[in-house]
């Protein structure tokens, strides 16, 4: 696949580029070969290790795998953190509105505290055996979703991903399980919009421009590069945009909370002629429990049926009372707003205003007519579509969801219970 012609050439793309591909042989060396123990009994259940379900996908990811039939067992991996791990995944499920997730002492899974970075994720040798014995499927989603982070941040989530293939080439099963990477659109930031992107590889050149795109492309690159050394059959699932949960629940670290709070800031909301194609998060995560066992290297996950940003900027302008833009024009609102703050008045204004921390991002957005999807190539799904009838099923968004984000985000603090209070 080629870059689009018409997208800026960046000054430092050369010297990114070969960061990541450094980055790719660094963590290449020396795929264990896969041994299966002697007599490999059949597999008639699936057992899952997940990583990352304290996190949005994770918490909905694993709401459904307990649920889901032919699943016997689920070890839930999360880094350690001062609150135990129990309390923090009720937390995420009650967070998500996911009110069916229950955890009781019959539960079908093992939460794990670990050190991903580690050899051996640094678990205990019962586990381990425990997990190399039954392990049929590994789903990596653990990964820091910050857009302001350089590649290098990202190396130690690189080698997390190198520990997890190691672990998976050291099963016992006559096959290793299946290694599903959680990678992202993002991956395809510089793709032509003109055309869908196929689900499969793509160059460096795509992915090159920030941090954590960078990193994903390395961490895919990196599962090429086992798949074709060594026994591993990973599946790469590039998600487009989660749209937050069905409750309304939408994390306010992301580039759309982030867009609405610092609407109510500059007292204007933009206007596109864009479609978009975002995932409720359960059905992201339903579609991925569906898939799980496809031949495929490479899906894409969206919203198989498009709307226009009109179908939830219209609702929420009127919900928030604020006027409709050109994109344009809020844009030159956003920058002017940062104009002449200092650093410490700054941090203040941002904790209202919190698309400042993205400018980069809402500068780069596209609005050439050729780009159809609001800051997102169109995706090509046919494979997943192929393999989840669930994703075929899902209800285009409306009116009714966007103001159950708008809800969700008065309750947390992010956004004041009256839009009034900041005019
Ligand atoms: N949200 C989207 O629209 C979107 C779109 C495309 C792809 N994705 C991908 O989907 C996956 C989940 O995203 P999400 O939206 O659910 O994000 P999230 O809510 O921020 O959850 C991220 C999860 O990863 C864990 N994590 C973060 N940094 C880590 C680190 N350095 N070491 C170990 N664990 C770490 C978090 O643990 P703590 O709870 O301890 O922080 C959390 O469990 C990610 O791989 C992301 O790239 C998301």
């Amino acid at each position: 696949m080629t870059t689009c012609p018409t997208k800026t050439v960046l000054i430092d793309k050369h010297s990114a580029i070969s960061a990541m591909k450094l980055m790719v042989d660094k963590y290449s060396i020396q795929f264990p070969t896969h041994k299966p123990c002697e007599n490999p009994t059949s597999v008639h259940h699936d057992t899952l290790v997940i990583t990352g379900t304290t996190g949005s996908l994770g918490a909905a990811l694993l709401a459904e795998l307990m649920v889901a039939p032919n699943v016997a067992h689920i070890y839930a991996i999360n880094r350690k953190s001062q609150k135990p791990l129990l309390e923090r995944q009720m937390e995420a499920f009650q967070r998500m509105g996911l009110a069916n997730a229950v955890i009781q002492p019959s539960t079908n899974v093992t939460f794990i505290e670990a050190n991903m970075q580690e050899e051996n994720l640094g678990l205990e040798p019962e586990i381990l055996h425990k997990i190399r014995k039954s392990a049929t499927h590994i789903i990596h989603n653990a990964w820091p979703v910050n857009f302001n982070l350089s590649l290098q941040f990202f190396d130690q989530n690189v080698r997390s991903l190198r520990n997890l293939i190691d672990l998976a080439l050291s099963s016992h099963h006559a096959s290793p399980p299946r290694l599903i990477f959680i990678s992202s659109v993002g991956v395809l930031r510089h793709a032509c919009p003109s055309l869908p992107v196929k689900e499969g590889p793509v160059d460096p050149e795509i992915a090159v421009g920030s941090g954590y795109s960078e990193s994903k492309w390395v961490a895919e690159k990196l599962l090429d590069e086992a798949a074709s050394r060594s026994a591993l059959r990973p599946l790469v699932v590039r998600v487009g945009q989660l749209s937050g949960s069905r409750s309304g629940a939408w994390k306010e670290t992301e580039w759309f909370p982030s867009l609405i709070q610092s609407s109510v800031y500059l007292k204007c909301f933009p206007a596109v002629d864009k479609e978009i194609s975002w995932l409720p998060t359960e059905d992201a995560a339903r579609a991925l429990v569906e898939t799980k066992n496809t031949d495929v290297r490479y899906l894409h996950l969206a919203h198989p049926h498009p709307v226009n940003w009109s179908t939830i900027a219209n609702p929420i302008a009127t919900e928030l009372d604020l006027p409709l833009v050109p994109y344009t024009e809020w844009l030159s609102l956003l920058t002017k707003s940062r104009k002449g703050l200092e650093s410490k008045i700054e941090q203040e204004v941002v904790k209202v205003n919190s698309a400042l921390k993205l400018l980069d991002f809402f500068t780069q957005i596209s609005l050439a007519p050729e780009s159809r999807e609001m800051a997102m190539p169109r995706l090509d799904l046919s494979q997943a579509r192929s393999n989840s009838p669930a994703l075929n099923e899902v209800k285009p968004l409306s009116a009714d969801i966007a103001l159950k984000w708008i809800s969700y985000w008065r309750h947390s603090g992010f956004l004041p219970l009256d839009s009034a209070v900041l005019s």
